[in-house]
Formats: C-alpha cells, structure tokens, sequence
C-alpha cells in the first residue's frame, strides 16, 4: 500500500514524534521493541493454510508469527467490501459531502483479524483520500508496526464518517447516522476477530452510549458480537504526551492485538 507523501517539513515532523514515541517506550521498559520483528514467513504457513478467521489460537506461538501476512483466503472480504463502496457511491446522504474533496473510506487488509476504527478523516486524509494519513496517522501507525510488530497494511483502519468534518469538528449525530450502515458495512465485510475504537466519538457510536473514553478504555465491550477495545485517540495522544497515556495505549492496543490471534 502507498501514501502521497507530506511536505519536508511535515515528514520531519512526523518522523521526530514517531521516533520520539518509540524511544520512549522503549526506555520506559512498557515492551521491549523486538530488535528484529516480526515475520517469519515460513513459520506463519501452517496458519495461512487454514481461514483465519477459523484459525484456532496457538499460545506457544509468538505474536510476530500469527500477524503475519496470511494466503488469501478467497473472495471474503474484498468483494463484500467493494459492494459496500460501491453502495456508498458518491455520497449525498449528510451535509458533510459539501466540504469534502473525497470520500475516505477505509484502507488495509480485507480480511483482517484486528480493525481499527476513528472519528473522521482530517485534513490529510481528506486530501490523501486514506485515513490516518496525517500526524495523528502516523503515530497510529508507528503504535500498530513498532509497538506491534505489524504492517499497517494488516490490518484494516476507517472511520465512523468518510467525509472530514469542517475543522476537524466532531461528526454530528444525523452525520453519524447517515454513515453507520457503511461502517456496519464494513464490519461485516471484514468480519475482524477485534476492533479498537480510538476515542470517544467512535467509542460511543460503538458502545451505543455516550462515554466518557478514561472509564470504558482497556475494558472489553461488544459491537455485532465483535469484542471490542475502546482506547484513547492518537489526537489526543499528541496532545496529552504523558508516560502514563502512552502506557495506557499499549496495554489496549496489546490486548486487542492479542485477542485478534486467539490469545487472551
Ligand atoms: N482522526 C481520525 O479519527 N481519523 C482519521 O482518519 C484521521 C484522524
């Protein structure tokens, strides 16, 4: 998968509070950054052999392997998940469309086992037409490959409205509405083993209340019958750069992770 690329600026932005980020933890002591991560092809073929989604855990097994990128298992998710684009079409339904310079409807892995699901495309993806693209994007996706030791492009990321809210608002609720049978959709399609709800918006649109995101987050809650793991945002992250709320992040992201192999 590619990106457009950012400015200089902003890519040496970007690339200071990754590293920044993994450094971090890494002195910290939170995980210990495999020196040399991930993905033993040929320990992840008795796995891909078989659906994933049917795949049984395997304990012993380490987290590289059993994230590791899998054979396609046939038309799963993509086709279910173009029908679902297809039905979006060039959307009208709310009045977020007239702000818009494309729809942002979701990027990675059709068939993923972990979902990662946000608020609203920035400015970034609004441009790029991919979510999580921007400065809160790339902290998601340093957390995703350096604090899990998996590409981006395995798992599969949207959000809960595909056109960017003006001014980085939050979506309103007829906003939200008028996109939740995508995001249904989506789900479905992809049929992920768990989703991470980054932040109170998609929390709550989740979890089927108003939450406030420091009670419900590292707690595990159901949507479709999908467990699902609320964090906080990456947004906020940047904002709040605490060791505590670093902290915090990698045990949700951690257990969601896990629970998406089978384990935990
Ligand atoms: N914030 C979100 O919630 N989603 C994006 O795609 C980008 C930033």
């Amino acid at each position: 998968m590619s990106c457009d690329r950012p400015g200089p600026d902003e890519a040496r932005e970007l690339l200071r509070s990754a590293r920044a980020w993994v450094e971090e933890w890494a002195e910290e002591g939170v995980v210990s950054f495999p020196p040399a991560p991930a993905v033993a092809p040929d320990a992840t073929a008795p796995e891909s052999a078989s659906p994933k989604k049917d795949a049984a855990p395997s304990p012993a097994e380490p987290a590289s392997a059993v994230s590791a990128p899998e054979t396609p298992t046939g038309p799963g998710g993509a086709a279910a998940l173009a029908r679902v684009r297809d039905e979006l079409g060039e959307c009208t339904r709310c009045e977020l469309c007239q702000g818009r310079t494309q729809i942002v409807f979701g990027d990675g892995n059709p068939d993923a086992d972990l979902m990662f699901v946000g608020e609203g495309p920035g400015e970034q993806e609004d441009r790029q037409g991919l979510p999580f693209v921007g400065r809160a994007g790339e902290l998601l996706t340093r957390m995703i490959e350096a604090g899990l030791g998996i590409p981006r492009a395995e798992v599969y990321i949207c959000n809960i409205v595909k056109c960017r809210p003006p001014g980085n608002r939050n979506p309103l609720p007829p906003e939200v509405s008028a996109c939740r049978p995508f995001l249904d959709g989506q789900i479905d399609a992809v049929r992920p083993r768990t989703i991470v709800a980054l932040g109170k918006p998609a929390t709550s649109l989740l979890l089927g209340r108003d939450v406030a995101i420091t009670r419900v987050r590292g707690s595990w809650h159901d949507y479709r019958g999908i467990p699902v793991m609320p964090t906080f945002h990456p947004a906020f992250i940047l904002r709040q750069y605490t060791e505590q709320n670093r902290r915090l992040v990698w045990e949700d992201l951690k257990a969601a992770h896990e629970r998406s192999c089978g384990r935990g």
